[in-house]
């Protein structure tokens, strides 16, 4: 019997050696140690053998199973190996891998967003209005007469049902004081529409910044220290901001606001970045005639209002040279960002 086991053993490790697949390498198994295996049926043998030969047997059968079973498993890690070895050939893993590109904000929604947090601190709460718009809330209410060349046809984009693309968020400021009782103090970003030739300072479509305080007591002087402190809490203390009077239709007296630029290896130099004024008391009597009473009576209530490019501060503050850039989804402008 032990000649027979050492046969089943070598006959075993032989077959297993040679299978080419796991396939042939099951059937192996199956044909030595399954149910009806050549092993199993040498087992089956030991009970007619004596009592002293049964245990030396027994070692023996044990001895050849571990063997087989070994031989299996290493086999079958072997082929296993080759076949993910052939998966892989052609591929160079020592290559660099591909950085992934996280996400993040456009440069012009993280300046909107700190522009409404500085906002937000002084007290003003947001709010909005619609882009397609009256030529009431656009101009007259906003005491803007029809003979305005704001209004004309080469400057403003008209629908045929007399609506309109707003021109200026300044629209915001009628929408909020026909639906709010004084004192109100709001901003309002947004989009805004010119027919502007497009270039490196100009789009046709660019974003506002819109603000409103009206309350009993509101005077230039806190015009200017509210302005003050939002362009100086964004562009830092030192900032520079000088008001220039300027005429708008619906502030009175009206300034445009300069911020000093300094770039590298050129002398500074001033740049608007605003316009704003003392709400115009024309302005208040009509919206007094739009909402029937008089809580915006202009013997009741002053108020001064803003509104500012948010395009040309994402450019100041990050030094960007071309508006079109904002727009174009170039990801090696964007990515300067993530
Ligand atoms: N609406 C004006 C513009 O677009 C800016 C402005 C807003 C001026 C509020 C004064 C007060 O040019």
């Amino acid at each position: 019997m032990q000649d027979e086991i050492q046969e089943i053993e070598a006959a075993a490790l032989a077959a297993i050696k040679s299978a080419r697949d796991e396939q042939e390498l099951d059937g192996a198994r199956v044909a030595f140690l399954g149910k009806k295996g050549r092993l199993t049926g040498a087992s089956a043998g030991m009970k007619n053998l004596s009592k002293e030969d049964k245990p030396v047997i027994g070692q023996l059968l044990n001895a050849a199973r571990s063997a087989i079973t070994a031989a299996l498993d290493a086999k079958r890690a072997g082929l296993q190996d080759a076949a993910d070895r052939a998966a892989l050939a052609g591929l160079d893993l020592t290559l660099p891998g591909r950085p992934a590109h996280p996400g993040g904000l456009h440069p012009l929604t993280r300046l909107r967003d700190r522009a409404v947090q500085i906002c937000r601190r002084l007290g003003f709460a947001l709010a909005e209005g619609p882009e397609i718009e009256t030529e009431f809330h656009c101009f007259d209410a906003l005491n803007t007469p029809p003979e305005h060349p704001a209004r004309n046809e080469k400057d403003t984009f008209y629908f045929d049902s007399g609506k309109l693309l707003r021109t200026h968020t300044s629209t915001v400021q009628i929408r909020t004081m026909e639906g709010e009782a004084p004192p109100v103090r709001i901003i309002a970003p947004g989009s805004a529409y010119r027919r502007d030739e497009i270039d490196a300072t100009h789009l046709s479509v660019f974003n506002q910044l819109e603000g409103l305080y009206v309350d009993t007591d509101v005077n230039v002087g806190d015009l200017k220290g509210t302005l003050e402190f939002f362009y100086r809490a964004l562009f830092g203390e030192d900032t520079e901001v000088r008001f220039r009077p300027h005429f708008f239709p619906f502030t009175e007296p009206s300034f445009e606001i300069d911020i000093k630029l300094h770039v590298k290896g050129q002398a500074p130099k001033w740049i608007e970045v605003a316009g704003c004024g003392m709400v115009d008391p024309a302005v208040f009597e009509s919206i007094c005639a739009s909402r029937g009473d008089d809580a915006y009576h202009p013997d009741k209530v002053t108020g001064f209002a803003f509104g500012m490019g948010l395009d040309r501060l994402a450019m100041i503050q990050w030094g960007i040279r071309d508006i079109r850039l904002l727009i174009e989804n170039d990801a090696r402008f964007l990515r300067q960002f993530a």
